[in-house]
């Protein structure tokens, strides 16, 4: 058995060198798969794994003597690496002040985002935890403003021809099957919003991926969790933060290209490999804004379970 992504259908290899075990057992403590076990005081491979090696590595970054390694679903020997000191990483103070440096921009400079740093922002989001392994998070790169407007442009386009889908008689039609909370975001916010994208591009405005010179959409296959773009695109985004880059993140476009044929033309246009459950545009450039003060958010509840009196 193996979990399935579009990268791999197998499960890993398990390769245990008994010679240099030591029989210490960590392996088998971080293996949340069971595929690991001590028989005769020495790692093997169990009999009661559960989905089969999922290939996260735990096993063989932790091993203390390089006995067990693992090959397959994308992951061999070549992909350890030395993690940097402590000292190396930045500690609280400093991320609270990256986080509450981060403002969402959406004005930028005509200076281009030096590729350098787009490879940058790409190895930092790569290390965000991306669901079961190997990541089944996709990314599209729009590199130039020139780019950055076509896609825009078709988008909006593209809406002309979607209108219906928050116009009156749809939204009655739906209402029975939908609940009150989905019918008022469409009528509040879908309908204005393809209005407000549309009339705009008619103008010259592009208030889609507001003309950045950096765009790039996060997105899962049908396999992938929800949430795994969006982890990945706000790794990005704090990336971008750290090397003087403003960003934004917009979430309108994925909802609108996932269903039907003329989504699927849009997406082949733009290489846009899969639908997927979720995903999300991160918009990367120089600021033309400077902020000097933030401005407080709050979750909407935090609630610590108190447990009940038995
Ligand atoms: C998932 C997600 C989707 C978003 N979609 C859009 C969008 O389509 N257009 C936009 O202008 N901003 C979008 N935003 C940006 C928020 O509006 C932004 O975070 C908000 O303005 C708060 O500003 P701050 O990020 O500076 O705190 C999105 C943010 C998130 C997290
Ligand atoms: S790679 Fe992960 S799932 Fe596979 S044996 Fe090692 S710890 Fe277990
Ligand atoms: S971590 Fe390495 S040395 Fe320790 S039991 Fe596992 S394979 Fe053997």
């Amino acid at each position: 058995m193996a979990i399935p992504t579009t990268r791999a259908k197998d499960k890993g290899q398990i390769a245990i060198n008994q010679k240099k075990c030591t029989g210490c057992g960590l392996c088998v403590s971080v293996c949340k798969d069971f595929s690991l076990v001590i028989k005769d005081g020495l790692a093997t491979t169990s009999e009661t794994e559960v989905f089969g090696c999922i290939g996260c590595g735990h096993c063989m970054a932790i091993c203390p003597t390089g006995a067990i390694t693992i090959n397959g679903r994308e992951i061999s020997p070549d992909d350890l690496f030395t993690l940097p000191s402590a000292s190396e990483a930045a500690h609280y103070e400093n991320l609270l002040a990256l986080l509450q440096r981060r403002r969402s921009i959406r004005e930028y400079t005509t200076e281009p985002v030096d590729p350098s740093l787009t490879d940058r922002i790409l190895k930092a989001a790569a290390t965000a935890p991306m669901g079961l392994p190997p990541s089944d998070v996709h990314v599209m790169i729009l590199d130039t403003p020139q780019k950055v407007r076509q896609f825009a442009a078709d988008f909006c386009q593209y809406l002309e021809t979607m209108k219906w889908i928050a116009s009156r008689w749809f939204l009655a039609l739906m209402r029975p099957f939908w609940s009150k909370s989905n019918d008022e975001l469409f009528k509040k916010f879908v309908r204005p919003l393809i209005s407000i994208y549309t009339e705009g591009m008619k103008k010259g405005d592009n208030l889609v991926l507001y003309d950045a010179p950096l765009a790039m959409y996060f997105y899962g296959s049908p396999y992938a969790d929800p949430a795994d773009p969006l982890i990945a695109a706000t790794y990005a985004m704090l990336a971008a933060e750290s090397l003087g880059l403003g960003t934004c993140m917009l979430g309108a476009v994925h909802p609108m290209i996932q269903n039907g044929r003329k989504a699927a033309s849009f997406r082949k246009k733009y290489n846009i490999r899969y639908t997927s459950r979720e995903g999300v545009f991160v918009i990367f450039g120089h600021p033309a804004v400077k902020y000097s003060k933030g401005v407080n958010r709050s979750f909407a509840a935090v609630d610590f379970y108190k447990e009940q009196n038995k």
